[in-house]
């Protein structure tokens, strides 16, 4: 067996949440903690035992023992830390978004290349429950064909940081774009998408952005196959939803309307009163290290407080999978899922979404060199 990886955690508000993962997973240990508020920094360490504790990003990144980074800071910040960590020689496992435009995930797509380092974006929705039970669905061919997929991220985003009120819609929907792509191991090749509506005067001046709505269909590569995703992050009265329905030739699958209540499994071929059928979502915490089994469940969530849960539904137990990942492919010296071509891609989605938006919805092709 290989020696521990030890990783650094940058960003300790949703960031936190990996801290215990790590620690109990068999091939990781945490070796520093970073964030700027050194009160805050000081309490983290306290609360986790863990005794290396930087506010400086760059002590991280000049400190030999750290293998890689688990950035999870503002959106702002992912792009240039991700670069910064990259040229330390540091792998890189980065929440979601990579980066919010499409030259810096082009630099980041070209340095991992140059460096042979390893970079994942932590895309929660495909190490989700639903989403792994979708995938075993359409892997043992329940599905049949897939003939269209569509998803939805509607989120009220007030009293969240103030940064997110700089943000457009499309910049961040990796959420909704990666569990379309993925499930069919595809890339996205060109996007049309719509902006529909009017975000309030203050928003739209600090973002630049006007439109309340973005929709947008996906045309796949090499494929006869499109996805249609819609976000909101202000002014539309929406529960939270982030929601994927997939549509075969045998079974339908289709996310729930209100949270908790059951998904809905549609087959083909039956009376049209018993087509559709209400559905428990196993979980998969027996694909995990047993040590780190439990994450998969609400009970264990550090913070349930933090508006990331009460809205994220704990993120479908995808954390503990996350952390499996990345620590894998480290210790088995290959790319983790997404890798940094594959991020691009579900980025640069939304990112030529947008532009597409400001065209009236002209069609949109995604950058060379995010296409697997
Ligand atoms: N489902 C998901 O994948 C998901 C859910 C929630 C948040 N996120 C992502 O997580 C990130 C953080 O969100 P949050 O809600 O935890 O924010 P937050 O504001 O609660 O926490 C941000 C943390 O980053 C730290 N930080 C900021 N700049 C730093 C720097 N230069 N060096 C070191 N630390 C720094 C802050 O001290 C703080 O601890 C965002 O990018 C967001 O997109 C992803």
């Amino acid at each position: 067996m290989s020696a521990p990886k030890n990783v650094a955690m940058v960003g300790l508000g949703f960031g936190a949440e990996f801290i215990p993962i790590y620690q109990a997973h068999p091939n990781a240990t945490v070796a520093a903690l970073c964030r700027r508020d050194e009160a805050k920094l000081k309490a983290s360490g306290e609360r986790f035992g863990v005794e290396t504790l930087y506010t400086e990003y760059a002590d991280v990144l000049a400190d030999p023992s750290i293998d890689f980074v688990h950035i999870n800071s503002p959106i702002p910040d992912h792009a240039r830390m991700t670069l910064q960590a990259l040229d330390a020689g540091k792998h890189v496992m980065c929440t979601v978004p990579m980066a919010t435009t499409v030259e810096d995930c082009r630099k980041i797509v070209e340095k991992v290349k140059e460096t042979g380092l390893k970079y994942m974006m932590a895309e929660t929705v495909v190490y989700s429950r639903e989403y792994l039970f979708v995938k075993d669905l359409y892997d043992r061919g329940e599905l049949g064909e897939v003939q269209y997929l569509a998803a939805s991220h509607p989120q009220d985003m007030n009293g969240w940081p103030e940064y997110w009120e700089r943000m457009i819609p499309m910049h961040y929907a990796t959420h909704v774009v990666s569990p379309c792509l993925d499930l069919l191991d595809s890339s996205a090749e060109a996007v049309s998408c719509f902006g529909s509506g009017r975000v309030r005067d203050d928003i739209r001046e600090k973002s630049g952005n006007k439109f309340a709505v973005e929709t947008c269909h996906i045309k796949f590569k090499d494929r006869d196959l499109t996805a249609h995703i819609w976000r909101f992050l202000y002014d539309v009265a929406r529960q939270y939803r982030e929601s994927f329905d997939v549509y075969g030739t045998k079974k339908s699958f289709e996310w729930t309307l209100v949270e908790d209540e059951p998904m809905v499994l549609h087959t083909a071929g039956r009376p049209e009163k018993e087509i559709p059928e209400k559905i428990e979502i196993p979980d998969f915490a027996d694909r995990l290290p047993e040590e780190i089994r439990r994450f998969t469940l609400p009970a264990e969530i550090q913070d349930a407080e933090h508006l990331s849960f009460l809205q994220g539904g704990g993120h479908g137990g995808s954390h503990p999978h996350l952390v499996h990942e990345m620590v894998s492919a480290l210790v088995e010296d290959r790319d983790p899922r997404p890798n940094a071509v594959t991020s691009a891609n579900w980025t640069c989605v939304g990112l030529c979404a947008h532009e597409s938006a400001l065209k009236g919805g002209e069609l949109v092709r995604l950058p060379e060199f995010t296409l697997a």
